[in-house]
């Protein structure tokens, strides 16, 4: 552990945590994080040595030119909150009605911006080039991350780190992957299409509503026997609609649902399995489908070098039970965009606690971050960039 820098987060705490409730409060849903991201431009242009720039309409970069050669290393943060209503009755709860930092996001902006604080006063001892990333709306694909990288934030950037606070881990605790670390999440929109009539007809008429029935039983039969058991995949059918009155079969019901795969293969075969068999049950019946499906977020994939640097860097700060192994994440995110230009390794970093009743899951009403978190956050990424800026 390094004393000086162990310190100097301490003595950030305060601000830290002023910083996260003052984006908490201020919660804007993906896409629309204008206050946000003019609160964040404010705050990073009283830093000196910092550039500030605005590739996209939301979102903003920060970069930290120590006028050294050295390499260019870039860390993320999101900033976007969901579209729902907050129930913690927290002081700084969302003022606004219909958007909440139930995520954890707003933690994630200021653990950056408080790291591009610290790391900016200790620019005379690095070399190379820092860039923070604030990105705007990660929770609603396309997302913006594609959108950034497409405005080059990435472009010289040889490695790219991120993190996210977990519900499901302690404060305290860092989990670690190497290699996969969340799922591709896709959507899938089938229209039946029968032939709609009278309820006391039915011969006259294909119902829909019973080859759809089929359909959402089969479609489970993916998962359990076409699938290799030692493969994984999710696939959930969360949408039924269709119909207008209870004596008439329908014409048409939609389905509509999600795939959650881990591997590139079998992400492409349970596309096909699905439109083949919902197709199929539906011609045995004189019916058919329309099948549309949109590709969401890929897998986010950490590098096996940079996790175990990572990992060194929290084993070094924190002690060596802070690093827990983890299992592949069901969760999608749209950091694997940064990835695919250079390396990464991106984090989940505990943020939970028992004892003072912060156990409840992400996406929900009730979500809190354990504020003691923050810190911790902050003293890994400024550690972890000095680390990398010192070579
Ligand atoms: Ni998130």
């Amino acid at each position: 552990m390094n004393e000086l820098l162990h310190q100097t987060v301490q003595d950030a705490k305060e601000t830290l945590v002023a910083d996260r409730r003052w984006l908490h409060s201020h919660a804007e849903i993906s896409f629309q994080e204008k206050e946000t991201t003019a609160w964040l431009c404010a705050q990073l242009e009283k830093i000196e040595g910092l550039t500030i720039s605005r590739p996209t309409a939301t979102g903003a970069v920060a970069t930290l030119s120590t006028g050294r050669p050295g390499p260019v290393v870039a860390f993320r943060a999101d900033i976007d909150a969901l579209q729902m209503t907050e129930a913690t009755g927290l002081p700084f709860a969302s003022k606004n009605p219909n958007a909440m930092h139930s995520c954890g996001h707003d933690g994630h902006a200021a653990v950056l911006l408080n790291s591009a604080r610290i790391l900016a006063g200790m620019r005379d001892e690095l070399r190379g080039e820092a860039r923070f990333i604030f990105q705007h709306a990660e929770e609603v694909p396309p997302g913006g991350a594609a959108e950034m990288v497409q405005a080059g934030v990435v472009d010289g950037v040889e490695e790219v780190y991120g993190l996210h606070f977990t519900s499901s881990l302690p404060t305290g605790r860092f989990g670690v992957r190497s290699g996969v670390l969340t799922s591709a999440t896709d959507r899938f929109d089938i229209t039946v299409k029968g032939k709609g009539g009278h309820s006391a007809i039915p011969q006259e008429c294909v119902d829909p509503v019973v080859i759809g029935a089929q359909i959402v039983l089969a479609l489970q039969g993916i998962i359990s026997r076409r699938l290799d058991p030692s493969q994984v995949a999710v696939l959930s059918i969360c949408q039924v609609s269709g119909g207008s009155a209870y004596n008439i079969i329908p014409h048409t019901i939609q389905l509509t649902g999600s795939v959650r795969t881990f591997d590139k293969t079998v992400r492409e075969n349970v596309r096909l399995w699905i439109e083949e068999t919902a197709r199929g049950i539906a011609q045995a019946q004189k019916g058919d489908i329309d099948f549309g499906y949109s590709y969401g977020y890929g897998c986010v994939v950490n590098d096996p070098a940079l996790t175990e640097a990572a990992s060194d860097v929290i084993r070094g700060v924190f002690g060596p039970q802070a690093v827990v192994a983890i299992g592949p994440q069901m969760p999608g995110e749209d950091f694997c965009h940064f990835h695919e230009k250079c390396p990464g390794f991106f984090v989940e970093v505990g943020a939970a606690s028992e004892e003072k009743g912060i156990t409840a899951p992400h996406h929900n009403p009730h979500y809190q971050l354990d504020e003691d978190a923050l810190p911790l956050a902050v003293e890994y990424v400024t550690n972890l960039l000095r680390s990398r800026l010192k070579r």
